[in-house]
């Protein structure tokens, strides 16, 4: 595509769409242009000409002219059909869209290598952070450990605001939706399932395994209370919800759980909706990633950097996936853990292999202890709104 002005095919023109349509026009010397943009309701008003507009999603994906599909819409099922169609039509795409690519990965895998085409997605893990080019490029061998961080600016905003500001978690929530920082379902970022779908695309282009959503355990800050802020900061320590897949004795293993943050870890000056991602590799120890993780611009400028990418045909190899030697999944490790709940019939200690601290009072109960994340992932007894958890470091 070289030393041509490429015409982009557009789906969606909310808060990515807006935001990727200013970056756009403020960046000179790109050679894109908007050729059509589809959006779901046609009786929206909107703030550029309606000559633009189409509701007709064969308008951009039959239209030769095309050149570029870009998908930024919040349907997830819409999505995939929009995303494999285009790549089967022969056209380039670009997607923010985390939740499809990551219930879709195989399949979107095959796809483009069987069309020969690039599909690019950096916009979907950590908005504005260039992490996924950066696991394909630079760490491209198989001496990296771990990717650990903050991958959802809502949370992160609201528990900013908490910690820092002593708002209440709805006032903080409130904020972040009205900022366009929240994904229209609220709880797919506050039980942690917006960052699960992040990290499941980091795993695959970090150690090359493909893992299903569903396999990763996510527990998010819905749960959080006064009783446990303050025994965060007692312990002059915050919380942070954490993304994290680590490689331990020849597999690896990942989860979305709330932690307790100390005052030296990168991570605790991670404030709003940035997002922070902490790389651990064999002889560089910890590199450190920081960047808007949510809003319009921010997440429209990543969109625009994969557009720039493929002007010079760039794609993604999945070097990691071909190196064939990827570490299995795995749940099987241990985690430190605070427990906190009401009444004993609440949880099942017997879970646990050790506890080293227990509190009681009439109100709240909790434990220190170590625990398997496997059996996390089956307790029933954490989907109780009595009942939280954070990790310790
Ligand atoms: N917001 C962020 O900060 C952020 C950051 C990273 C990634 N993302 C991802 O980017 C995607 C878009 O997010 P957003 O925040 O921009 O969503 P949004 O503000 O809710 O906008 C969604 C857009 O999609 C359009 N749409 C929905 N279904 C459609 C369909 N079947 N065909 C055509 N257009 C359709 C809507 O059309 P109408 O305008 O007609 O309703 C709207 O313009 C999501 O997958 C999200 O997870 C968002």
């Amino acid at each position: 595509m070289e030393n041509k002005i490429i015409n982009l095919g557009i789906f969606g023109f909310g808060v990515v769409g807006q935001g990727l349509y200013e970056v756009l026009n403020r960046t000179k010397g790109i050679n894109a242009r908007i050729k059509k943009i589809c959006i779901k309701d046609p009786n929206k008003s909107r703030p550029i000409d309606s000559s633009y507009f189409t509701t007709d999603k064969n308008e951009i994906l039959e239209d030769p002219a095309i050149d570029v599909v870009v998908e930024l819409i919040n349907d997830t099922e819409a999505a995939f059909d929009i995303v494999s169609t285009a790549l089967r039509n022969g056209k380039a795409v670009v997607s923010a869209s985390k939740r499809m690519i990551a219930e879709n990965l195989p399949a979107l895998y095959e796809l483009q290598s069987a069309n020969k085409v690039p599909f690019l997605y950096e916009a979907s893990s950590c908005a504005s952070i260039p992490i996924i080019r950066n696991l394909e490029e630079y760490y491209d061998n198989d001496l990296l450990n771990a990717v650990e961080g903050i991958c959802n600016g809502s949370t992160n905003y609201i528990l900013t605001k908490i910690f820092e500001e002593n708002l209440s978690f709805e006032t903080a929530l409130q904020q972040a939706q009205e900022l366009g920082f929240a994904e229209t379902d609220p709880t797919l970022d506050i039980e942690g399932y917006d960052p699960k779908f992040k990290l499941v695309i980091l795993l695959l282009h970090a150690f090359g395994t493909f893992v299903k959503p569903e396999e990763v355990y996510n527990f998010g800050i819905h749960h959080l209370n006064d009783f446990d802020i303050q025994f965060a900061k007692q312990r002059n320590c915050t919380v942070k919800l954490i993304a994290q897949c680590r490689r331990q004795n020849g597999s690896v293993f990942a989860y979305v759980l709330p932690h307790l943050v100390k005052e030296h870890n990168l991570l605790y000056d991670v404030y709003n909706e940035y997002n922070g991602i902490l790389l651990e590799s064999a002889f560089t120890d910890k590199q450190f990633f920081v960047g808007k993780g949510a809003g319009g611009t921010a997440t429209g400028s990543a969109v625009l950097s994969d557009i720039s990418a493929l002007l010079y045909n760039y794609r993604y190899e999945y070097k990691k996936i071909k190196q064939n030697n990827q570490p299995n999944f795995t749940n099987d490790v241990k985690l430190k853990v605070y427990l906190r709940y009401k009444t004993p019939d609440q949880v099942d200690l017997a879970e646990f292999f050790n506890i080293s601290e227990k509190y009681e009072s009439p109100e709240w109960r909790y434990v220190v202890g170590t625990i398997n994340l496997q059996k996390l992932k089956d307790a029933g007894w954490l989907k109780k709104k009595d009942v939280n958890l954070l990790v310790l470091e």
